[in-house]
């Protein structure tokens, strides 16, 4: 199937600046995300520390500047002082958001250390469920006082002398969903946020605060007009959280997925525009879109209750997830101008990019699909993004009507956007790209296709291997395209010599 669009892009029409942070992620105490994810002291490849180098080397590949910490649902059971301190010391507790045992052997003391050797920074979240305003003030203290305090103390007699020096924190994990571990209503989330917030800032005027928006998309509105009247000059960003998935084959409604994150984004904007009315303030609120990702394939999976860090949420991602997971990166670009922060959910093995065997099994790592789209984004997505117009023809699902089938971005580096825009014919006014037969496409997405890129275990055996028989590949330009016809995703050295628009062709017609 061929589609025509158009793109019209100018330079002078721009949504904004990306903030870098736009590429964050997650790392919670779930499953094999910190234990045999980022820490496994008997791994071949492991530090000094215990953490995995093979995992760094992945992790650095995507680019992801912030990531938050520790949770997630878990974060609402968490009491912080566990994991700090000699390791011998530290209590082994049930984790009630998942169903598993806690050792505590990684706390926030490793995981600072961790983040700066995969050059991140940590966003770090308090437990607003099970605990308060005292203990989230003291972790404030404990991180980023200089010494000469209780806490601040403390840190220095575990061995950290320098402060930890955390600028975002998040005030608790979706207070709204009645799974969590102390969960409220926006009112009285929205109080506990507000003076857990004034003596987070009183303590370190210097960091940033998001505050608790709604768990999902439906579930949005009420709650943060409430939680803003409560917070507004408290805190810098509101947060929002959906996952998006595919349980029943509905290929054209799960490709319309970033409609959904577009419509979630205005609608915060609005409302917290609305509160901004209301109180005649003189700020913007913005956005922090702290968990986002496809996550469905693993529901249900069992595990053993009470277990150290099962296979929890291990979601074997294909094609057509890439695809979802590149239109969503794009929705978030194009919103840059209020969406500051986000964060793929998550990062290691708990519906993430990066998975690890463990030791035991064989100990190697690998990339899924989704890791190909978000490398390209995080590599090229920075900058300015221009206010592209696409046009382009649309479909209708059951649950979406018009959706286009090109969803494009233009982030513009400097300069070298307009300078690229400037080599292609230039219409009297604007710029117009014309699309013709996108060669990437949706349809190369064939249900069943659970290819990932550099998985050890697949049959075939792993990343790029040719079947034999199969024909040399050609060299430049041809031999990129056979890839990307292979892989429908844009690799790393096609996309140096490429402009910086990221593009994706839905096609719902296609043959599964
Ligand atoms: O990312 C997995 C879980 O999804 C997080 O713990 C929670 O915040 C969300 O519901």
């Amino acid at each position: 199937m061929s589609i025509e669009s158009s793109l019209i892009l100018h330079p002078a029409y721009r949504v904004g600046e990306v903030d870098p942070r736009i590429f964050g992620s997650f790392i919670e105490h779930l499953g094999r995300a910190v234990y045999h994810g980022i820490y496994e002291p008997d791994h071949p490849s492991a530090d000094e520390e215990g953490f995995r180098e093979d995992v760094i080397e992945l992790v650095k590949k995507l680019g992801v500047p912030i990531i938050r910490y520790p949770g997630g649902n878990f974060v609402s059971g968490y009491r912080w002082e566990d994991g700090t301190g000699p390791k011998d010391k530290r209590p082994r507790r049930p984790e009630l958001a998942w169903g598993t045992t806690e050792t505590n052997e990684v706390g926030i003391d490793e995981f600072q250390s961790w983040c700066k050797k995969a050059d991140s920074s940590v966003m770090m979240a308090v437990n607003l469920g099970t605990r308060g305003p005292e203990e989230a003030r003291n972790l404030v203290e404990y991180c980023n006082f200089k010494g000469g305090t209780c806490y601040s103390d403390l840190r220095r007699a575990n061995g950290f002398e320098e402060p930890f020096d955390i600028k975002v924190w998040c005030l608790g994990n979706e207070m709204d969903g009645p799974w969590q571990m102390g969960a409220k209503t926006a009112a009285e989330y929205g109080r506990i946020a507000c003076e857990t917030a004034k003596l987070m800032k009183w303590t370190d005027p210097s960091i940033e605060l998001v505050v608790c928006g709604s768990s999902g998309s439906g579930m949005c509105g009420d709650w943060e007009a409430e939680v803003l009247k409560h917070t507004y000059e408290h805190v810098d960003y509101i947060s929002l959280h959906s996952y998006y998935g595919n349980p029943s084959n509905n290929t054209p409604a799960f490709l319309a997925s970033s409609l959904d994150m577009d419509g979630f984004i205005k609608t915060v904007c609005s409302i917290a525009d609305y509160v901004k009315h209301v109180k005649r303030s003189k700020k913007t609120m913005y956005l922090s879109f702290d968990e986002w990702n496809v996550w469905f394939h693993s529901h249900g999976a069992p595990f053993e209750k009470w277990s150290v860090a099962p296979h929890q949420l291990e979601d074997v991602y294909n094609m057509e997830d890439a695809l979802v997971v590149g239109t969503l990166l794009m929705t978030l670009l194009k919103h840059c101008d209020r969406v500051k922060m986000a964060c793929l959910a998550q990062l290691v093995n708990v519906i993430a990019p990066i998975m690890t065997e463990n030791t035991e099994d064989g100990g190697r790592a690998w990339a899924q699909t989704i890791f190909y789209p978000f490398m390209h984004c995080s590599a090229y997505g920075r900058g300015v993004v221009l206010d592209g117009r696409a046009l382009s023809p649309t479909y209708d699902t059951d649950r979406v009507k018009s959706v286009p089938y090109l969803e494009s971005c233009a982030p513009a580096r400097g300069h070298e956007g307009a300078r690229h825009l400037r080599r292609e014919p230039l219409p009297r006014r604007g710029h117009g790209v014309h699309l013709r037969s996108l060669r990437l496409r949706a349809d190369l997405v064939r249900r069943g296709d659970r290819a990932h890129h550099d998985d050890p275990r697949r049959p075939e055996g792993g990343q790029h291997r040719r079947a034999a028989g199969q024909r040399r590949p050609r060299r430049g330009r041809e031999r990129f395209s056979e890839r990307r016809r292979a892989d429908g995703v844009l690799r790393q050295e096609e996309l140096e010599r490429r402009p910086r628009q990221a593009r994706v062709i839905r096609s719902p017609a296609s043959p599964i």
